[in-house]
């Protein structure tokens, strides 16, 4: 069976074959069967089946083809509710610093200051037309946490997030919000009590709990219909963008850039390009310390999945993944939690393999320098997943082209405190001097 367990072991269970569903109108070919080449699927144990079947059909239904309103309401709701559309601005200093026009969308500035709202009020929405009367998602940052509380209470949906107990003292602010915003939080403690695990609790709720609850996962990860679903909410992000950037430049950009995670803010930010063949995507993953596998320990120092993962199935798809020799995953690491997760989306595996996307990243240092060089030249604190796009910036703005859009995935608020803990340990060159940022004014 399963993959919801978090292990690697592919029973061979069968995604299911395109198949018409003429009572709603769509056809299985609008959607695809969930499959990105090789990756993607639907590896669930059989009591999900139902829920995912019942999924899918709503989305192809309510999300594809806008059945009672839903997507002029979601549109109406993300605008008036969350802020769309965010600006695409010109960075002035960062455009001088590497001769080159660097501009950035200003998804910091959706309501809850990340790009995960587009997602979270899609999908609670979604399940508000489904029936269903109650909430659960994962969260690892807490961003994808805070904008599902945020959601839900904004829609008068009961709420639960599921949280790893390390990432619940990394990013204590989000837990305040969330529960501030009425959710309630269930901390989970098995493994290294990160974002996988929080991800696997959240599956074992959804599959004993189906009937009445909808399971908002938070990236372009899980069984199919969520990466395709989850990514048509996001694609907002390009979607503008693109307009913004013919409509302010005149031109398309060479280069995107965005941070990746499991790679929702990434596919939001490249899906309006994939077909512009002159536009590179980068997708910048977290380097963390090291790029090696240390398997006696079953440790990455990292969470660069599409770097150096290899196939592999995790929570319902198949993807690259960190993984050793006998397919156990290992963990992951990163100084951003948003990024400390093992696997990534089937999308983006997919991509890089057709040498659309590219992979790269940056370590934990550079993502600190990035951090604060956004914040001191202009005047954006960005959070510590967004980070890494600008660590990359700083060190292949030559190789990028004329025109770079960066996608700010996140402001960083959430980070203060990690960010200031990690800056004195490592001795960031171009961080402000620490005690005069720890010893009070
Ligand atoms: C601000 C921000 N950016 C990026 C990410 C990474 O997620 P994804 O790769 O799905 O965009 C997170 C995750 O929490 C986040 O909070």
């Amino acid at each position: 069976m399963s993959d919801a367990e978090g292990t690697t072991h592919d029973t061979g269970a069968p995604t299911r074959d395109p198949e018409p569903t003429p009572e709603t109108g769509a056809t299985r070919e609008r959607v695809g069967d969930g499959k990105f080449g090789d990756y993607g699927g639907q590896y669930v144990p059989e009591a999900l089946m139902p829920a995912i079947r019942e999924l899918e059909d709503a989305y192809e239904r309510y999300v594809l083809g806008n059945e009672d309103g839903f997507r002029d309401e979601f549109r109406r709701r993300i605008r008036e509710f969350g802020g769309r559309p965010t600006p695409l601005q010109r960075a002035d200093e960062l455009s001088q610093r590497y001769d080159t026009d660097v501009y950035l969308k200003r998804e910091d500035l959706l309501h809850g200051g990340a790009h995960k709202l587009n997602n979270a009020l899609g999908q609670v929405l979604l399940a508000k037309y489904m029936g269903k009367e109650r909430i659960v998602a994962e969260t690892g940052a807490g961003q994808h946490g805070t904008a599902t509380a945020m959601a839900a209470a904004h829609l008068g949906m009961p709420c639960e997030i599921y949280m790893g107990e390390r990432d619940i003292v990394r990013q204590r602010p989000n837990v305040f919000r969330m529960k501030i915003n009425g959710a309630e939080i269930n901390e989970v403690t098995t493994g290294r009590g990160t974002l996988k695990e929080a991800i696997s609790e959240t599956m074992r709720d959804w599959a004993t709990t189906v009937e009445n609850t909808h399971y908002v996962i938070g990236s372009i990860v899980g069984p199919h219909p969520f990466p395709t679903m989850v990514r048509d909410f996001q694609a907002l992000i390009s979607e503008e963008a693109r307009e913004q950037v013919l409509d302010q430049v005149g031109r398309l950009p060479d280069a995107v850039l965005a941070c990746a995670g499991g790679g929702s803010n990434t596919m939001g930010a490249f899906h309006h390009f994939v077909d512009d063949d002159g536009v590179g995507l980068y997708a910048v993953e977290a380097g963390g310390s090291s790029l090696a596998v240390d398997e006696e320990e079953g440790v990455a120092p990292n969470s660069a999945s599409l770097s150096t993962g290899t196939e592999g199935v995790l929570h319902g798809a198949r993807t690259k993944l960190l993984q050793d020799g006998d397919g156990q995953i290992v963990e992951s690491h990163s100084v951003s939690s948003g990024l400390d997760y093992a696997g990534v989306g089937p999308e983006l595996a997919h991509l890089v393999d057709e040498e659309r996307v590219q992979p790269v990243n940056v370590d934990d240092d550079a993502a600190l320098e990035g951090f604060h060089r956004l914040s001191q030249r202009e005047g954006i604190i960005p959070a510590l997943e967004t980070a890494h796009a600008f660590g990359y910036l700083e060190e292949h703005a030559d190789e990028l082209g004329d025109l770079v859009v960066v996608n700010v995935s996140g402001r960083g608020d959430k980070d203060l405190e990690a960010a200031l803990e990690e800056t004195e340990q490592r001795d960031i060159d171009n961080a402000p001097p620490m005690d005069e940022l720890t010893g009070g004014l």
